[in-house]
C-alpha cells in the first residue's frame, strides 16, 4: 500500500487512530503509520508548542485569536497582523484589542505588511465590515505594537528557537514570504507551518481560489515551495464551521470578558451575514486552523503536491493539489512497471508556442510537500472553540 491510499475504514475509526497517533509538533501522521510515538515525546506532543500567530482581524481571526490565547497548549511567541480582510491600520489595532480583552499584553504584536508582495491589496471588507470586526465595536487599544516589524520579528523568535516555533498564518502570507526572503536559512529552522488558506474544492473569493491565497498568490507559492512542513487547512474543510445562533448563546452565557467579547463579534457577524441574505455563517475558518494544531485528531489529512497559480487572469491564487491516488499525474515513460509514486511526473498548462518549455512537465517527480486537512470532526472543533472561548473548557 502506497503512502496515500489509506487502509479502508471509517472516519471515526480514522479519527480514533490517528488521536492515538498524535505526532510531536501536532502534526497526525498517517493512520496506517506503524511509527509508534516514544513516551518522552508524548509528553511533548501535547505542548506548549512555540507559535507565532500571522494574522489579518478580521471576524474569523479575532475568534481564532481569542481561542489561541485561551488554549494553554500554545506558548504564543508572537502576533504579527499583515493587511488583507481589512488595511493593516484596521488588522493592527483589532490584534491589539484582542490581546487586551484576553488579558494577553505580554505577547509581543509586530506590525506586518500594509499591501501583498507584488499586487495591490483587494480586502474583504464585504464580509468583515469596515472595521474589521463585522461592526462590533471596543474601545480603542491602549498597548502599542514592538518596534520591530513582523518580518524581522519573525526572523529574531525563529532564530532564538531553532526548530521548535511553528507558524500558524491565517491570514495572505505576506508577512511569511518576506521572513523567509530575508533570510535564506530560515526556513530550514522552522518546525512547521500550520495556515488557514487554499482549497482544493474550490475557491471563496473567485471559483478558483480562496482568499488569503488570493490576495499574495506570490506570497503563497514562497511559503509552499519553501521546504517547510505544511499543514493546508483550507475550504476543503472550514466551510463546515458555520457559526450558529446556538454558538451565540452560549458564549453570552460565558461570564468572562472574552466570552462577552466573542459572542459581541459573533453577534454582528451573523447580523452582517443575516443581512446579505446568507442564511448560515460565517465559518469560523480561521479557527479551526488554530484548533487542528490544538488537537490534530479533528482533521483527516492527506499528502498533496500543492502549487500555487500566479499568472492565471481568472485563476491567480488557485491552489492545485497533486496525489497518485486521484490519477492527475502520469508515470515518466520507462517507469511504468514501477509502483512508487515518486516517478510520477507534475503537469502544468501546454506549453505556448512563445515559450521556453516544450513539455507540460513542471516536476519529473512526485515529491508531496503538503498534507492538506480533507475531512473535519465538526462538532468536536465547536465543542473546543466554543468551550474555551466561553470558559467551560
Ligand atoms: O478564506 C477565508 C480566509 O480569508 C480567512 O482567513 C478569513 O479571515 C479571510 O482572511
Ligand atoms: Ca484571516
Amino acid at each position: 500500500m502506497n503512502s496515500h491510499q489509506r487502509p479502508s475504514m471509517t472516519r471515526r475509526q480514522f479519527v480514533t487512530s490517528s488521536a492515538a497517533a498524535l505526532a510531536a509538533g501536532g502534526f497526525i501522521r498517517n493512520a496506517h503509520a506503524s511509527d509508534k510515538i516514544s513516551p518522552a515525546l508524548q509528553q511533548t506532543a501535547r505542548g506548549p508548542f512555540r507559535v507565532i500567530i500571522d494574522t489579518d482581524p478580521g471576524v474569523d481571526d479575532a475568534l481564532a485569536l481569542l481561542l489561541a490565547m485561551r488554549s494553554p497548549e500554545l506558548k504564543i511567541e508572537a502576533i504579527t497582523p499583515v493587511a488583507g480582510n481589512v488595511p493593516l491600520e484596521w488588522t493592527l489595532p483589532n490584534a491589539l484589542r484582542m490581546v487586551e480583552i484576553a488579558g494577553r499584553t505580554d505577547i509581543p504584536v509586530a506590525a506586518g505588511a500594509k499591501s501583498p508582495l507584488l499586487r495591490r491589496l483587494v480586502t474583504a471588507t464585504y464580509a468583515h465590515g469596515e472595521n474589521g470586526l463585522g461592526g462590533a465595536v471596543f474601545p480603542e487599544p491602549k498597548t502599542k505594537p514592538v518596534n520591530q516589524p513582523a518580518a524581522e520579528m519573525i526572523r529574531q523568535i525563529v532564530r532564538k528557537f531553532p526548530g521548535e516555533v511553528t507558524l500558524l498564518p491565517i491570514g495572505p502570507l505576506t508577512n511569511i514570504a518576506t521572513a523567509l526572503n530575508l533570510d535564506s536559512e530560515l526556513a530550514g529552522l522552522i518546525r512547521g507551518v500550520v495556515m488557514m488558506g487554499g482549497s482544493l474544492s474550490g475557491g471563496n473569493i473567485t471559483p478558483a481560489a480562496e482568499f488569503n491565497i488570493y490576495v499574495d498568490p506570490e506570497a503563497a507559492r514562497i511559503v509552499f515551495q519553501s521546504g517547510i512542513p505544511i499543514t493546508m487547512v483550507g475550504l476543503d474543510v472550514t466551510r463546515k464551521t458555520s457559526l450558529t445562533e446556538d454558538h451565540l448563546r452560549e458564549l453570552q452565557a460565558g461570564q468572562n470578558p472574552v466570552s462577552q467579547a466573542a459572542a459581541t463579534i459573533a453577534r454582528n457577524a451573523i447580523q452582517h451575514n443575516r443581512e446579505r441574505g446568507f442564511v448560515v455563517g460565517p465559518n469560523m475558518h480561521d479557527s479551526l486552523a488554530i484548533a487542528g494544531f490544538i488537537d490534530p485528531s479533528l482533521l483527516m489529512l492527506k499528502e498533496y503536491y500543492v502549487d500555487v497559480e500566479t499568472t492565471g487572469e481568472l485563476t491567480a491564487g488557485e491552489t492545485l493539489g497533486y496525489s497518485p491516488s486521484a490519477g492527475d499525474l502520469q508515470r515518466r515513460p520507462g517507469t511504468e512497471k514501477d509502483t512508487s509514486a515518486m516517478n510520477m511526473s507534475i503537469r502544468g498548462s501546454a506549453p505556448t508556442l512563445a515559450g521556453t518549455r516544450t513539455s507540460p512537465v513542471v516536476r519529473d517527480k512526485f515529491i508531496p510537500n503538503a498534507k492538506v486537512a480533507v475531512d473535519v470532526d465538526s462538532a468536536r472543533f465547536f465543542n473546543l472553540l466554543i468551550g474555551r472561548l466561553s470558559g467551560k473548557q
